[in-house]
């Protein structure tokens, strides 16, 4: 890919760049901030390891130029506040969904056949934001939380059984809140369903400590956390440049599907170069259907507060 933009220089953004220029991913990244010098720098900072390990991808960084980033295949989007100890993500609404719209709003203008990746929160909300600002069809303007989310849970149960990352794959759905929804059934290792190496206790407290997972690290460092979060938006890029159809936890726009409309929520996608190829039905038994019926009450909730916001009015 030619160009990819992350906008946002800070914690996640920087990452994020730092992770797909590592990865090769594009021939340039454009890392966009309002901090006048904090893109600049971190960019540069990022393109000096170029030589100590071996990548091409040209990392540029710019204060508020939009221009610089026109052409862009991908769009991350990361700027705006993170929580703070005692906040919760939906806090942030009121800051984030105004800087969500302004830099969607401008840096479509400049890359109009983009796909954006929102990152900011509260995410499923701010992804929403996103989609009303871009005027861009649902498939093509989604949220990162998933890939995140079961990234925690499957460091987890890596630890509960001592086994490798790359043999645990886990699915998990809802908003990325205290209402997401891990599914131990749809988990395994191998191959060989986690329910048979796990017991239900130890389950239940793996899922429990996964749906507190970003306000641990918030607890023990102050501020939201980046490595995970940035690595997690690097690998969505990295299925959409490469045309993976990788099956990812996505936050999508949902017109039917698992009985629910008019809302983003966390769901299993294909991603591949057209973004979302296709949204994936799991069968849900009662219990999971109930849950994930809930965590899209909750995400309405907080969707309704953006509308009265009346920003797209
Ligand atoms: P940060 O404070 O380190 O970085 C945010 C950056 O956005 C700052 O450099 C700031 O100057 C910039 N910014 C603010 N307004 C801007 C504008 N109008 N245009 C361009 N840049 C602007 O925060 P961090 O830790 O990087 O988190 C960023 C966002 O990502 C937060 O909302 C956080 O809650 C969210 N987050 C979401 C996760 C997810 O799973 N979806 C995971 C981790 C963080
Ligand atoms: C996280 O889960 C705060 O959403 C952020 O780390």
């Amino acid at each position: 890919m030619e160009k990819i933009t992350v906008i946002g220089a800070g914690n996640v953004g920087a990452t994020c760049a730092n992770v797909i220029a590592h990865k090769n991913l594009a021939k340039e990244v454009v890392l966009v901030d309002i901090k006048e010098g904090t893109a600049e720098g971190k960019a540069l900072d990022i393109w000096q390891t170029a030589p100590i390990n071996h990548f091409n991808t040209r990392v540029i960084g710019v204060t508020n130029d939009y221009l610089k980033t026109k052409g862009s295949g991908v769009i991350v989007i990361t700027s705006g506040i993170p929580r703070k100890p005692g906040m919760s993500r939906d806090d942030l609404i009121k800051t984030n969904a105004a800087i969500v719209k302004e830099v969607t709003e401008k840096a479509v203008k400049y890359s109009p056949d983009a796909i954006i990746i929102v990152v900011s929160n509260p995410l499923d909300v701010m992804t929403y934001a996103a989609f009303l600002a871009s005027n861009k069809p649902s498939r093509k303007v989604f949220g990162m939380a998933g890939t995140l989310d079961t990234a925690r849970y499957r460091a987890f149960i890596c630890d509960a059984l001592n086994v490798s990352p790359e043999d645990v794959h886990a699915l998990l759905m809802g908003g990325h809140g205290d209402t997401m929804v891990p599914l131990p059934r749809y988990t395994s290792i191998a191959g060989i369903p986690v329910t048979e190496l796990l017991g239900k206790e130890e389950l239940d407290k793996i899922v429990d400590r996964t749906k507190k997972g970003g306000g641990e690290l918030v607890n023990l460092m102050g501020t939201s956390a980046w490595y995970a979060p940035g690595a997690a938006a690097a690998q969505m890029v990295e299925a959409i440049v490469d045309d993976q159809n990788r099956v990812f936890p996505v936050c999508a726009m949902l017109q039917g599907e698992y009985g629910l409309k008019d809302v983003y929520l966390g769901v299993p996608v294909k991603l591949g170069r057209k973004g979302i190829e296709e949204i994936i039905e799991v069968d849900l038994n009662k219990e999971e259907k109930i849950l994930l019926h809930e965590s899209s009450e909750a995400v309405k909730k907080v969707m309704k507060t953006l509308d009265d916001m009346k920003l797209f009015d």
